[in-house]
């Protein structure tokens, strides 16, 4: 069950009902009047085709809250407001949705989302912290922008940490004398962790190429998306070593190798890359390094330097040409479209990202237009195309990071899990090849 109370996080409650649909979950959405001010009961109820059930008295079922409490096999609250917690942890049943927290031995899952001043006020914290003793699971807040543009914590977690903690919920606690899956079908959600076994590598941050011993050329990476795609992999079960350029906290349960230049970085990835099913070059790694590094600091006073640029070697396109039965080579495209009347040739993303797929020997580009506003690199969000063989093709609008990588590694999902057609190059492209 995915309770939705009424904050401005309820938006996000729409995604997390498509992710956990996704995973194979039976979701019943329960709304509560307030929760209807911020998103449409439709939108919900489309995407779980199940109803939104909202009353106590107006349901086809006599005592839905009983019902609804009885046969679940995880109860989530996301957003959970103040209101919401407070009658919790005070047993009080004022709606269908508090009614059925009280209602239900299932274990719940309570995602606060509130402005900061109430997230730390002390009756919201005695009540989060007796549930917690009551055995009540919490994902707390996200630090981040609020509504109205303050900047606290209070934020609703990620829908991707969220359903990722429905999983581990739902892949430890069972209720006794149930099976797993007896149920709504909401146990299906522990099928996330859908990458166990699986051995990846993941690149992140700018590689920087040194001019002397202080100064370096480097470019705008921050890494952000290639930990989220480390983070995502990890989460759904695979083995992920993260190189990365950037320092950052790990994600949970990634291994980081920390390098610096596009050298180092080839190095790490082609010996990590041999035991690998799965590499996804997220990082920006430098085209050109200066040909000649100067010992010393180059002094001012001699002068601009005169800098000569050589390539450097094309990791992506070394693993395409190396790649071993069964691997999954991930390249990322970071390009500028211009406006399309003035594009050179006309080119769009796709028709660059179709190139690289090519040139670089790739089972799929994610290709992002990093002229685009808040699209690339620094953003905490990204809008991208993810292009593979066979025609296959995902776009994803402007949206978190977070929810990139997992488009991203839903894409790698389906290339190991189901290797053809979309694994294998189409006829044509076996004969342009
Ligand atoms: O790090 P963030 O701030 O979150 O920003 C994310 C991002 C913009 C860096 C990311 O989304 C992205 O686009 N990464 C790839 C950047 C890039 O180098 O693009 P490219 O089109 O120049 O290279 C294509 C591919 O070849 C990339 O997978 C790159 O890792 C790889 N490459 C490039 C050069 C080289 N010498 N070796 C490579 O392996």
């Amino acid at each position: 069950m995915l309770g939705v109370s009424g904050g401005i996080a309820a938006y996000k409650a729409v995604e997390i009902c498509r992710r956990l649909v996704d995973a194979g979950a039976w979701v019943s959405p329960v709304m509560t009047n307030a929760a209807t001010r911020f998103v449409g009961q439709t939108t919900l109820s489309a995407l779980a085709s199940e109803p939104v059930r909202r009353s106590l008295w107006d349901e086809p079922e006599p005592i839905p809250h009983t019902r609804l409490g009885q046969g679940a096999d995880l109860v989530i609250v996301a957003p959970a407001t103040a209101r919401v917690i407070g009658a919790y942890a005070a047993g009080i049943s004022s709606d269908l949705l508090t009614a059925t927290l009280l209602a239900t031995r299932a274990p719940v899952l309570l995602c606060p989302a509130m402005h900061t001043e109430m997230w730390e006020h002390p009756a919201v914290r005695e009540n989060v912290a007796t549930l917690r003793r009551r055995g009540v699971h919490v994902v707390e807040p996200a630090a981040g922008r609020l509504a109205g543009g303050d900047l606290g914590t209070g934020r609703l977690a990620d829908p991707a940490d969220i359903v990722a903690a429905a999983a581990g919920i739902l892949g430890l606690e069972r209720r006794p004398g149930r099976p797993p899956g007896s149920g709504s079908g909401l146990a299906g959600v522990a099928g996330l962790a859908g990458l166990a076994g699986v051995v990846a590598v993941v690149t992140a941050g700018g590689t920087r190429e040194p001019l002397d011993p202080v100064r370096y050329i480097g470019n705008r990476s921050s890494g952000k998306q290639g930990y989220a795609v480390a983070a995502e992999l990890a989460r759904r079960g695979a083995s992920v070593q993260l190189i990365s350029t950037v320092s950052r906290p790990a994600p949970p349960g990634v291994a980081v190798t920390a390098v610096e230049t596009a050298a180092q970085m080839g190095v790490a990835v082609r010996e990590a890359a041999g035991s690998a099913q799965v590499v996804v070059m997220a990082a920006a790694v430098a085209d050109f390094r200066p040909k000649a590094v100067a010992p010393e600091k180059i002094k001012k006073q001699d002068g601009p330097p005169e800098v000569v640029l050589e390539p450097t070697p094309d990791i992506l396109a070394g693993l395409g040409r190396a790649r071993r039965p069964g691997q999954v080579i991930v390249g990322f495209a970071a390009e500028t479209v211009a406006p399309s009347a003035a594009a050179p040739l006309g080119r769009t993303l796709r028709d660059y990202a179709r190139a690289k797929l090519d040139s670089k020997g790739a089972d799929l580009i994610v290709a992002n237009d990093v002229a685009a506003p808040g699209v690339g690199f620094a953003h905490d969000t990204n809008a991208v195309l993810i292009v593979g063989r066979g025609g296959f093709e995902a776009d994803i609008a402007l949206t978190n990071k977070d929810v990139v990588a997992a488009a991203v590694v839903d894409a790698i999902a389906a290339l190991i899990n189901r290797p053809t057609p979309v694994n294998r190059p189409t006829q044509e492209e076996q004969e342009q090849s």
